[in-house]
C-alpha cells in the first residue's frame, strides 16, 4: 500500500535512560526531516515505539499498545518499532503485529530516515537490525526535553553476559565513543546552559577497554570532562562492580563536579546465586569494594539493582540479600522479580520460584528499602544542602536534587532555575525533602 510521508509523529519510550537518549536523537532526526512531534497520539501520522525487552512486562505493554492502535480502521498511523524489542524479535514482529510498518534495531538509529523513505516510496515494510553498533550516530542532532540536565552516551553494548540479561544480545558488544566526540558534545551542552550531565552506558566503567590504543579509561574521561567550564555536576550510569576501580574512586573524591553517588548494582546477596547469575564477584569481594570506596569517598551514597526469585534462590539466600541491604543501607534501589528472557542462559533453568514467593520477597525488600530511605531523609533534616534547581512545580515550589539524588522542594523565584542553591531542610513530604533558602544564599 502506498503511504504518504507523515507530517507529525508521536514517540513513546519504554525502559532505560539509553532509550530516552535514543528517543531524543530520533526526535532530532525527524524534526530535521521536517516532521513535527506531537504529544497527543490521535494527532500523529506516525507512531514510534522505542521499546525495552529487559522484563516480560515491558514487552507485554508494547504489544498491547500496538495491538490497540492496529485495531483502528480509520486514520491508522505508520507504526515503527525501535529499541531492544526490535532486536529481540526482529521480523517475527511483522507476524505478531501485522500493522507494524518498520522495525529498527538499537544499532541502526542512523537509518531511521532511509527506513521511513522505503516505507513511503516503495510501499513496503522495512527492517534493519544489525547486531553490532558502529560509531556513526550524530548525537549532536538530539532534541532534548530538559534544559538543565542531559544524558551523554559514552559506551554502548555490554560484554558481561549475566545469565538473566538480554542486553548483550539486544545491544551487542561494547563500543566506546571517541573522547573528542564526547568532549565536543559536553562543551556544546555547557554552551547551551546545561548544568548537569549523566554519562550513559550499560557498563560505563568499561569505557576505553575495547580501544586500548586510545589509552583513555573511564576515570581519564572524567578528568577531561570535569575540566569543561559550566558543567556543575557529572553523574554516570550504570556500573558493573567488577569494573569499579580505585582510580575511579579517587576521581570521585577529587573532581569537584563528580557527584558522590555510585550506582553499584549487587543483584543478589548470596555468592552462590551471584555465581549462577555470572556476576563474576562474590558477596565478600563486593563488600571489599564498597569498603574501599567508603574509605576513599567517605560521604558517598550508593544505589543498587536487585533481582529476587532467580532460579533456585532459597529463602535463606534471599535473607542474605536482605542482610546485605541492611548493612550497605543503599539510598537508591531498583528492585525486580526475576523474569525469564528468551535467548539467555538462565532460560535453560526452570523458573522454579512461584510468582507468590517472588512477590513476597519483592515486598519484603521494598519495605526494608522504604524504611532505610526514610532514615536517610530523616538524617538530613535540619542541615543545609546543595540543590540544583531544575524546575518550578505547578504549586509554585522550586524542585531540584542534591548531589546524592535526593529530591528537594522549596519556595523561591523561577529565576533560580538552573542555579545551585543552599537549601535548609526542615521536613519531608513522602519521599521529597522540603526546605527553605539558606540565609547565606
Ligand atoms: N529479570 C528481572 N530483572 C532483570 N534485570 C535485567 N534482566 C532481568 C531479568 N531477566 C534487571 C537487573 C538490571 C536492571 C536494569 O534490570 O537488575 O540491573
Ligand atoms: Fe545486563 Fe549484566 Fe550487562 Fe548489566 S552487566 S547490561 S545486567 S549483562
Amino acid at each position: 500500500m502506498q503511504r504518504q510521508m507523515p507530517k507529525t509523529f508521536f514517540i513513546r519510550t519504554y525502559g532505560c535512560q539509553m532509550n530516552e537518549l535514543d528517543t531524543e536523537i530520533m526526535v532530532g532526526q525527524l524534526t530535521q526531516k521536517g516532521l513535527k512531534q506531537v504529544f497527543d497520539e490521535k494527532q500523529a501520522d506516525m507512531m514510534l515505539f522505542n521499546t525495552c525487552s529487559i522484563r516480560d512486562l515491558a514487552e507485554r505493554k508494547v504489544m498491547g499498545k500496538i495491538g490497540q492502535i492496529s485495531r483502528r480502521t480509520k486514520n491508522r498511523p505508520i507504526i515503527g518499532v525501535t529499541g531492544c524489542m526490535a532486536m529481540a524479535k526482529k521480523e517475527t514482529l511483522f507476524r505478531k503485529l501485522p500493522h507494524v510498518d518498520f522495525v529498527l534495531g538499537t544499532n541502526n538509529i542512523t537509518d531511521l530516515s532511509n527506513v521511513l523513505d522505503e516505507v513511503i516510496h516503495l510501499g513496503q515494510k522495512s527492517i534493519r537490525t544489525t547486531d553490532q553498533f558502529e560509531e556513526n550516530l550524530d548525537y549532536l542532532v538530539a532534541k532534548r526535553g530538559d534544559k538543565i540536565k542531559a544524558h551523554v552516551s559514552i559506551i554502548r553494548g555490554c560484554d558481561k553476559f549475566c545469565t538473566y540479561c538480554v542486553v548483550p544480545y539486544t545491544r551487542g558488544q561494547e563500543v566506546s565513543r571517541p573522547l573528542e566526540d564526547i568532549k565536543e558534545e559536553v562543551r556544546m551542552l555547557a554552551d547551551q546552559g546545561y548544568k548537569e550531565i549523566t554519562l550513559l552506558g550499560q557498563n560505563v566503567n568499561s569505557y576505553g577497554k575495547d580501544q586500548p590504543e586510545w589509552k583513555t579509561l573511564f576515570h581519564d574521561l572524567l578528568y577531561h570532562l570535569d575540566a569543561i567550564d559550566g558543567i556543575e555536576r557529572i553523574r554516570f550510569l550504570t556500573s558493573h562492580p567488577i569494573d569499579i576501580t580505585e582510580e575511579l574512586m579517587h576521581a570521585i573524591a577529587t573532581l569537584p563536579s563528580l557527584c558522590e553517588f555510585v550506582h553499584f548494582p549487587i543483584q543478589a546477596g548470596s555468592s552462590r546465586v551471584l555465581k549462577k547469575m555470572h556476576r563474576i564477584y562474590t558477596k565478600e569481594q563486593y563488600f571489599e569494594k564498597v569498603e574501599l570506596l567508603k574509605k576513599i569517598v567517605p560521604n558517598v551514597s550508593l544505589g543498587t539493582d536487585i533481582i529476587v526469585g532467580f532460579p533456585t534462590e532459597t529463602e535463606e539466600e534471599f535473607c542474605e540479600t536482605l542482610d546485605v541491604f541492611k548493612q550497605i543501607r543503599y539510598s537508591v534501589a531498583f528492585l525486580y522479580t526475576y523474569s525469564p528472557r528468551k535467548g539467555t542462559p538462565a532460560m535453560r533453568w526452570k523458573d522454579d520460584i512461584s510468582d507468590e514467593v517472588k512477590n513476597d520477597r519483592l515486598h519484603r525488600l521494598m519495605d526494608l528499602h522504604s524504611s532505610i530511605a526514610a532514615e536517610h531523609r530523616q538524617k538530613l533534616l535540619n542541615t543545609s544542602i546543595e540543590v540544583l534547581v531544575e524546575r518550578q512545580n505547578k504549586d509554585g515550589y522550586l524542585c531540584g536534587r542534591t548531589r546524592c539524588w535526593k529530591k528537594v522542594i522549596f519556595k523561591g523565584p523561577a529565576s533560580l532555575i538552573g542555579t545551585l542553591q543552599n537549601v535548609h531542610l526542615h521536613s519531608c513530604n513522602h519521599e521529597t525533602l522540603v526546605g527553605g533558602l539558606h540565609l547565606s544564599n
